[in-house]
């Protein structure tokens, strides 16, 4: 296997190679202390203010996107092919202020300053891709933003007004897109990176089959997708791991196939990426989607992540395991299947063997059900769920025919509510049903007090979430007649 031993990647103008990276060097040290490009600021150093944020841009088939990114959680070694755009490089035409500075300048959308650079390169990011957006949208893109002083107003108006400065036709990264788009072509040789600086070691695998390879060489790798959790185990928990196999350049594992009657997602793809598919396969998940973390992680953390780390609060896999999920894992030795409900064993065990990693998710589109998917937690945007839960329910003629719920956060891995499923069972579709159902939740959970909720509350707004399911769909026509 040809290998190379350095990433090479775009710094705003400048093509810059590197082969001194750790396996847990970050963005943001980089651009602080080696670059001294101090622009970008370091808040949290979790993802949650956006304070870092900064433009990746990378080539997906032929078309070179430009997404936001936390830089104090994304590792230096996964930049390897990217343009990495700080807000050092942002400029109007000779010279003067950007457009969405201007505004931001004009709207006074900045007091203190800390998070203003964030916030520009964030709805930069947005100017680009809706030059008119509506509050709702700039609202979504900010999600990601924490400002202490200014206050949102300011922000959300200068947002709505950059396009009166000025059109991303013409702009600075719009007029250099071909150049640019050429240039990261130039860069990508298909080869396996593989970066050994003696205290550890980064790997770039060169595809899935590569990847599948390098993990039976070094089957106790830390696999790093979007690293929306890895780089907190580094920035929060002082972690060092080694050997790192990243995997989130790997085209193979991004693959979104969608038919009539299944979805089938690359574990690499983001939830960015996702979105689209997502909501026209399931649209009762489009607007939950959006509730997941910021537009940042968003942009970085994968759905395959999601599932892989096991955490009993993560979002999807609740309302995946509804849908009736099936995950396929690799290795070098092949492919196999299983229910995505099987994959979690125990707290922090998952059927996941050495040398393996999981490939994709695959969802059948359930038509003709009734489904819904909650979100319980403490703030509307960038928080962890208290409780989530999945429903995806058949009524014929009235009656319930089958029933799949799933809930998060309310037992050591996300998991079924069997006895409440089997009470629904047979029963008219009506509310007293759904609350006889969630009465016999507490056979199927025994939820704990932590910092986010308590045990009773847990259980409480479980029990109901079975009401708002039914009224959310009390009207709904099932197998072609009105059901209440
Ligand atoms: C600010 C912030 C907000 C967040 N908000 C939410 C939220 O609202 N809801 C939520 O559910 N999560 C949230 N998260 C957690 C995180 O974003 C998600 O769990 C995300 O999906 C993880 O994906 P990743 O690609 O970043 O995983 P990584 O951090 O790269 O990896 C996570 C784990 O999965 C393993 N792994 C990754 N891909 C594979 C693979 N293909 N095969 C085998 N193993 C693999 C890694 O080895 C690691 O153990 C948040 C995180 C942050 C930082
Ligand atoms: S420093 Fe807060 S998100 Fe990166
Ligand atoms: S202007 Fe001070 S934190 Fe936003």
């Amino acid at each position: 296997m040809q290998t190379r031993s350095e990433i090479r990647f775009l710094l705003n103008e400048r093509q810059v190679s590197l082969s001194d990276v750790e396996s847990d060097s970050t963005l943001l040290d980089f651009l602080r202390i080696d670059q001294r490009l101090t622009g970008t600021k370091e808040g949290c150093a979790e993802g949650d203010c956006g304070a870092c944020t900064v433009l990746v841009g990378r080539l997906h088939g032929g078309e070179l996107r430009y997404e936001t990114v936390n830089a104090c959680i994304r590792f230096l070694a996964s930049l390897d092919g990217c343009h990495v755009v700080t807000i050092e490089h942002l400029r109007g035409p000779k010279g003067a202020l950007h457009p969405v500075q201007r505004a931001m300048v004009d709207f006074h959308g900045s007091q203190c300053g800390f998070c203003t650079p964030g916030f520009v390169m964030s709805l930069y990011a947005l100017w680009m891709q809706t030059p008119r957006p509506s509050v709702e949208q700039v609202e979504t893109t900010v999600q990601g933003n924490l400002c202490r002083c200014t206050g949102y107003e300011p922000i959300v108006r200068a947002a709505m007004s950059v396009s009166d400065y000025g059109t991303p036709t013409g702009d600075f990264l719009e007029d250099l897109r071909d150049t640019t788009a050429r240039r990261l072509t130039a860069l990508r040789d298909g080869v396996r990176v593989d970066l050994d600086t003696g205290n550890s070691r980064s790997i770039l695998p060169a595809d899935a089959a590569d990847l599948a390879a390098v993990l039976a060489e070094v089957p106790d790798a830390t696999i790093i997708a979007g690293a929306t959790d890895v780089g907190l185990w580094v920035t929060k928990f002082l972690r060092r791991f080694s050997p790192a196999v990243f995997i989130g350049h790997l085209d193979e594992l991004k693959e979104i196939v969608l038919t009539e009657d299944t979805l089938v997602l690359g574990a690499g793809v983001t939830y960015s990426e996702a979105q689209d598919a997502i909501s026209e396969a399931f649209p009762h998940l489009s607007a939950f989607w959006d509730r997941i973390a910021g537009w940042q992680v968003r942009n970085m953390g994968t759905v395959g992540g999601n599932i892989a780390n096991g955490s009993p609060i993560g979002d999807t896999p609740p309302v995946l395991i509804a849908l009736g999920a099936e995950i396929t894992l690799r290795s070098r030795d092949g492919q196999r299947r299983l229910p995505l409900e099987d994959y979690f064993v125990d707290y922090g065990k998952q059927d996941l063997r050495p040398g393996e990693f999981l490939e994709s998710i695959r969802v059948p589109r359930n038509a003709g059900k009734l489904h819904g998917a909650y979100k319980i937690s403490k703030r509307r945007d960038e928080d962890i769920s208290s409780a989530c839960v999945g429903f995806n329910i058949s009524v014929e003629d009235g009656v319930v025919t089958s029933a799949r719920i799933a809930f998060g956060g309310m037992a050591a891995t996300p998991k079924r509510a069997f006895n409440a499923e089997a009470a629904l069972v047979g029963q008219p579709w009506c509310e007293a049903s759904l609350q006889h159902a969630a009465s016999r939740l507490p056979e199927d959970f025994t939820p704990i007090t932590d910092m986010r909720a308590s045990a009773d509350y847990r259980m409480k707004v479980a029990q109901n979430l079975f009401r708002r399911f039914y009224r959310d769909n009390v009207s709904a026509p099932v197998s072609g007649r009105k059901t209440a």
